[in-house]
This record gives structure tokens, sequence and C-alpha cells, in this order.
């Protein structure tokens, strides 16, 4: 017995030994890809009162199940009956909906690149493009407007299916010295038909949003432009991670997912100035995505794709150790390594206030996760976007009459 712990121990002591050189190895000799910054995170909201967990969501369905790959944003077109949705390959699809069973009925893409490149592996989206964002126009009911997270903005006719780039990435802020745009993510219209613009961070693109969330450093902005002149203004800077975009009724006023401190904020155009704005709501239990107002109760639908993890505002004070791992990645540059809790998850809030109404889950996640949007038809269908998963989700609510 004596030898064989004798064994153990010098087993043990090497094992330490050898991730004590490798930590220090890599901790010393490699640089920092990141530059992690300090702040302080709000406790998550409890799990209790509105926010208590129910399993709604698990009475949903999967659509068009293996079809499609990452269905992040969603619209519908009313006209014809069908969402449009942009998936990780570089294409969009328009799906009829108006039958029981939903049906893809056209995919196209907004760029020229030889299409057996777009494999929709985390190599191909560099080249191919990964179309998030995207909205019906509300002053013209036959204009699609796309985000693409590497290669800009885009309108389509859906008519004519005529395509225009309108705005690239590389372009430069008006009469400013601030970085040229990197990497957009949501936008909505404003009341004058400008487009209002989230951009997560001007300091990497969207295949290296692990260094982003490690980082969780202020270099997000939104944006304000104004195609007709090709200008591109700043409405606020300085933002952690601003994701989800959505106008108010009166599309003066624009809510932001600051994903980055789990809290949504208020910009009103003609109230505040630039870089101010309200907290509307704060320590969200995980990031907030694209949110959208329902348009039959009025309410914010704010998408959680990502829970927190347990500890992760713990892991989050130490910088060391965001620089860590950051430093690991940039040996190994695992896109998709970030811990991923699965769960699927909405909050509804009121939009004037920021109270929570209802919160709806899949605790299993085996219905659905990871939600990155949610679109409602009808008052009573909900459809369910998601960034790296092959099905659509939906939900038929059985409507509550009012007495
Ligand atoms: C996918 O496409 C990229 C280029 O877009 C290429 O580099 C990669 O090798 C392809 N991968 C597979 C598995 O086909
Ligand atoms: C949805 O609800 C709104 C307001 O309650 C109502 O005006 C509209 O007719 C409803 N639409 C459908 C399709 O049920």
């Amino acid at each position: 017995m004596t030898l064989f712990f004798h064994i153990l121990r010098r087993f043990a002591i090497i094992c330490i030994s050898l991730l004590t050189g490798v930590i220090c190895l890599v901790s010393f000799f490699l640089e920092s890809p990141i530059d992690p910054a300090d702040y302080d995170i709000k406790p998550s909201l409890a799990f209790t009162g509105p926010l208590e967990v129910n399993s709604i969501l698990s009475n949903a369905e999967q659509i068009l199940e293996g079809y499609l790959y990452g269905p992040e944003s969603l619209t519908y077109h009313l006209p014809t009956q069908t969402i449009f949705t942009g998936t990780r390959d570089g294409s969009v699809m328009q799906i009829f909906i108006g039958n029981k069973q939903p049906k893809i009925i056209h995919i196209f893409r907004y760029h020229n690149i030889d299409s057996s490149l777009c494999n929709a592996t985390v190599a191909s989206v560099q080249i191919c493009g990964r179309p998030l964002g995207m909205r019906i126009s509300p002053f013209d009911s036959n204009l699609l407007v796309i985000i693409d997270a590497y290669l800009g903005v885009f309108e389509y006719q859906i008519k004519e299916g005529v395509i225009k780039h309108l705005l690239k990435t590389g372009a430069l802020i008006k009469d400013s010295n601030e970085p040229p745009i990197r990497y957009l993510n949501d936008f909505d219209f404003t009341h004058d038909g400008k487009l209002v613009i989230s951009e997560p961070s001007f300091a990497f693109d969207d295949y290296n949003f692990h260094y982003i969330v490690l980082e969780r450093s202020p270099k997000g902005r939104v944006l304000l432009f104004d195609h007709t002149t090709s200008s591109l203004q700043i409405r606020i800077n300085h933002l952690v991670i601003p994701n989800g975009i959505q106008m108010d009724a009166s599309r003066k006023c624009v809510f932001v997912a600051e994903m980055g401190l789990y809290r949504i904020i208020k910009h009103c155009m003609d109230r505040h100035k630039i870089g101010e704005y309200d907290i509307l709501i704060e320590g969200l239990p995980g990031f907030p995505d694209n949110i959208r107002l329902l348009p039959s109760s009025g309410l914010l639908a704010i998408p959680i794709p990502m829970p927190r993890l347990i500890g992760e505002e713990t892991f989050l004070s130490s910088k060391w150790l965001r620089d860590f791992i950051a430093k690991i990645m940039s040996i190994t540059h695992p896109v998709d390594a970030l811990p991923e809790k699965e769960y699927g998850l909405v909050i509804l809030i009121e939009s004037d206030s920021g109270t929570i109404v209802e919160s709806w889950h899949d605790p299993t996640s085996k219905t659905i996760a990871s939600i990155t949007q949610v679109l409602e038809i009808d008052n009573d269908t909900f459809y369910f976007g998601n960034d790296g998963l092959f099905y659509i989700g939906r939900l038929v609510m059985n409507v509550i009459q009012p007495e």
C-alpha cells in the first residue's frame, strides 16, 4: 500500500508540475489577443415571480428541421405570407407559412461569391458572409433589408429580386477619427427612413466573437445610417456588445440589447444627446439578443440564447483568467468552444416601464434552445430563431379570452 501511495503521490506531483509549467508558459510567453476591461456586473434577477421557471416553450415544435442552419433573425412578409431568414451558409430563405406545413420556396444570396465555398463552416462565413438582422421596411412592403456581419447592409426588392449593397464594412464615420465599421449585427428603421444599427465591436469581427465576450470592453456602438446621403454617424459610443435593436412605436426612440452588461437601454433621438440613454432593465439572467416588439400586446420580447453560467460574475471579475483563456484560444482557435448552457428562454417586458410581465422557458432545451429572436404572427403564433441549430421553433399559444 505505501508503495502504491508513493507512486500515486509522485505521479500527482509530476502532473501538477507539468500543468503549472504549461500555465506559466502560456501566461508569460503568449501575447494576449484581448484587452480585458473592468466593470461592475449586476447580479442576475432571481428566477421567481414572473421569471419563475415554467415549461411553456416545451410545447413548441421544431419546423423545417434539418433544412436550415442557424436562422438567427426572422421577419414576416404579409403580402406573400412568407418568413425571410438568413442562415450560416450566407443565404436568405423565404418560407411560405400559409399552409399548416411550412415550405421553403426561395433561397438566394446577396453576393456573387462562388457558392461552392459556402459550406456553413466557420471558415466559410468569413468569405460567404453571415446574414443577421433582417426586416421588411415599414415604408415599403416590397423591400427587405438585411445586415450581414461581415459584408454590411443589403436591400432586396422582393418582387423584382433586385439586390443593392447599401453599406460596406470598412466604411468611415462622418467627420470623425473613430474607427471604421467592422461588424454589424441588428437594426431598425427610424420614423424618417434611416437605419439605427448595432455594432457589437469595432475591434473584432463575428468570427472572433469569443474574444469580444472575454474582453467585454466598451468597443460597441449604435450607429445611424442615412443611405440617401450615405452618411454614417455614431449615436451611442462605448457600449459593451450592443446587439438587438428595436425602435419604439414612434420610431424616435431605440431600445438596445446591451449584451455584455445584461441590460436593455433606451435612447431617444429627439430627447437624448448623442451618447445618452436610460436603462430600461438590467440584471438579465443571460445575454439578451434580437429584441422585438410583439405587435398584439406591445410587449418587448427579450430572447436569452445563453443564460449566465454558474460563477460567471466571479470569472469575469478576473482579468487574468479572461486573458489566460483568450491566450489558450489564440492557439487552438476553438470558435465554438465558449461554454454554452442550453436553455430556452424569452422574457416579456413592458416597453415603457421595463416591468417584467412574464417569461417562457424550456428548461430541458429539448424542444427549443438558444433563442435569438421571437417573431409573432396572427396574435397567437410565435416563431423562434437561433444562431446554431437546424430548425425554426414554432409555438401556437392557447389564446386566453379576456372576461
Ligand atoms: C468549407 O469552405 C471553406 C472555404 O469557404 C474551405 O476552406 C473549407 O475547407 C471547406 N470545408 C469543408 C469541410 O468542405
Ligand atoms: C390581433 O389582435 C388585435 C388587437 O387585439 C386585433 O385588432 C386583430 O384583429 C387581431 N388579429 C388576428 C389575426 O386575430
